[in-house]
């Protein structure tokens, strides 16, 4: 295989800063890229929250103080260097002005809500990342770039910075990890970002729906654009509704788009070795799976009564998650002999319902509106069953960390859920999961019932989780996809 240089972008990166699956997937393919002998690096923020001492993050001489200009204004960039845990991939984080010196990662913890100088934070990053560059001497040959925090790149690559020869050559490529965020701004800030504002109106290159949109101009502006499934890609250039309008778009870029489904970073995620879990267990022996449901149950101060499934939730409240569909059916739910857990944080208003369905019913609901990694293993590890009723999940990972665990998932059929989960057949007992039909409380509830009936069966039950702990979902064959890109890409003849 070809070996290229590579230089990977994004807001965020597990373990240092988590907001979502992103952080998961950006850490994961670096890594897996590092292993086909890629040279690859990476690149995100400075956030405050970063522990320089846990992750032994150090100073570049020669990448302190670069100056760096965005709309006539200067900021100072510093760039530290560590290396992704038991990993030899270099990551460099950019620290740029007081842009990133705030606890949130893109809101205030505080109010909940957005920081308003989102754009310009996220342009100075990119600006400062292009800048590191050239500080470096480092010509990478593809600079990857993830979701609208970095889709600043592309576009200052091909103006801005078009004439300077130093990037000449240099490939972009973009990947769409949801578009339910697009990175879409008041028109006023065209040029607060060093983007031309006549391009800011109807018919323009970053213009939709009323607003400058980071997620088209990076569309635009890439040399190839992915998204996190096959499915998902489907759904994105097909259907209104998932795709936010953009398959028309997408459509005119079809021979550079394509959809491949994410990996997991089984080094991280497997009941042999967790370290965020109590026991550890393998599918030749589930005993200690029961322990960390013991120990799950204990931790969240409900009790233990064997026979009764628990079922988990790890995902961000939203509509989008299906979290609406689950209040629905929520007094049905509680009359099940069934133990519900909820964790992650997100709407408000969906929250406080769920806070009070489980303020009454202690034993049968937990419901914690936070995102703990710890807890995240734990509830993987000390589930029977998993709940993902997503309207539109690009890909989802919770879904293929169950497997690995033990957990049956239960799943609508959209995106990544659908290219990742096959329907259980009751008669012959293939299958690897259970699907909702349809999205609606009605079809929800079934698949649910046909899950708690599943489990009453134990050898029958036992059977399943063995088998879906031996379903491979590791990154080597998407790493190697990706590898397949990059290598059109370079040997495009240049425009
Ligand atoms: C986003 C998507 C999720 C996907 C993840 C990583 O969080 O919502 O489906 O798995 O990105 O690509």
């Amino acid at each position: 295989m070809k070996q290229f240089k590579l230089l990977y972008l994004a807001s965020e990166v597990s373990p240092f800063a988590v907001a979502g699956g992103l952080a998961d997937v950006t850490s994961a393919l670096p890594k897996a890229l590092k292993n086909l002998n890629q040279e690859v690096r990476l690149m995100i923020p400075k956030y405050k929250f970063i522990n320089e001492r846990k992750y032994v993050l150090r100073e570049v001489i020669r990448l302190r103080e670069i100056p760096v200009t965005v709309n006539n204004e200067t900021a100072v960039a510093s760039v530290k260097s560590a290396f992704l845990p038991d990993s030899k991939v270099q990551v460099y984080f950019i620290e740029v002005g007081d842009y990133f010196n705030r606890p949130g990662i893109y809101k205030d913890p505080k109010t909940n809500k957005p920081y308003p100088d989102n754009a310009i934070r996220f342009a100075f990053f990119c600006k400062a990342a292009i800048e590191t560059l050239k500080k470096l001497s480092w010509q990478p040959d593809i600079i990857h770039c993830n979701d609208w925090q970095t889709a600043f790149v592309p576009v200052y690559l091909k103006t801005i910075y078009q004439g300077d020869p130093f990037f000449k050559g240099i490939k972009t490529i973009y990947t769409i990890h949801n578009l339910t965020t697009q990175g879409d701004f008041d028109v006023n800030i065209a040029e607060k970002i060093d983007f031309d504002k006549s391009q800011v109106k109807e018919g323009g290159l970053f213009y939709k729906d009323g607003k400058l949109n980071l997620t088209k101009a990076a569309i635009y502006f890439s040399d190839f654009i992915t998204t996190v499934s096959e499915t998902y890609a489907n759904e994105i250039l097909t259907d209104d509704e998932v795709g936010f309008g953009f398959g028309p778009i997408l459509e005119e870029k079809e021979d550079k788009f394509e959809g491949i489904m994410n990996g997991i970073d089984y080094g991280i995620w497997s009941p042999e070795k967790d370290k965020y879990i109590p026991f550890h267990y393998s599918k030749e022996d589930l005993t200690n799976k029961e322990e960390n449901k013991k120990a799950l149950l204990m931790r969240l101060g409900m009790s233990y009564e064997p026979g009764v499934p628990v079922m988990g939730m790890i995902s961000k409240l939203t509509r989008q998650k299906g979290f609406d569909l689950v209040l629905d059916i929520m007094e049905d739910l509680l009359k099940e002999n069934l133990k519900l857990i909820i964790h992650g944080d997100g709407d408000r208003d969906l929250a406080e319902k769920f806070l009070q369905f489980a303020s009454k019913f202690p034993d049968k609901l937990s419901v914690s509106i936070t995102y703990d990694e710890k807890m995240a293993h734990l509830i993987e590890a000390g589930s029977d069953m998993f709940l993902m009723p997503s309207r539109y999940e690009p890909c989802g990972l919770n879904q293929i960390y169950s497997m690995r665990y033990g957990t049956i998932p239960i799943v609508s059929a959209v995106g990544g859920l659908f290219d990742s989960v096959d329907d259980i057949d009751e008669e012959t007992g293939e299958g690897t999961g259970f699907i909702i039909e349809e999205l609606t409380p009605k079809a929800l509830l079934k698949a649910i019932k046909r899950a708690l009936k599943y489990y009453k069966n134990k050898d029958k039950w036992t059977e399943l989780q063995k088998r879906i702990m031996e379903e491979d979902f590791s990154w080597d064959i998407s790493a190697k996809r990706y590898v397949d890109i990059y290598d059109r890409l370079i040997n495009e003849t240049e425009f």
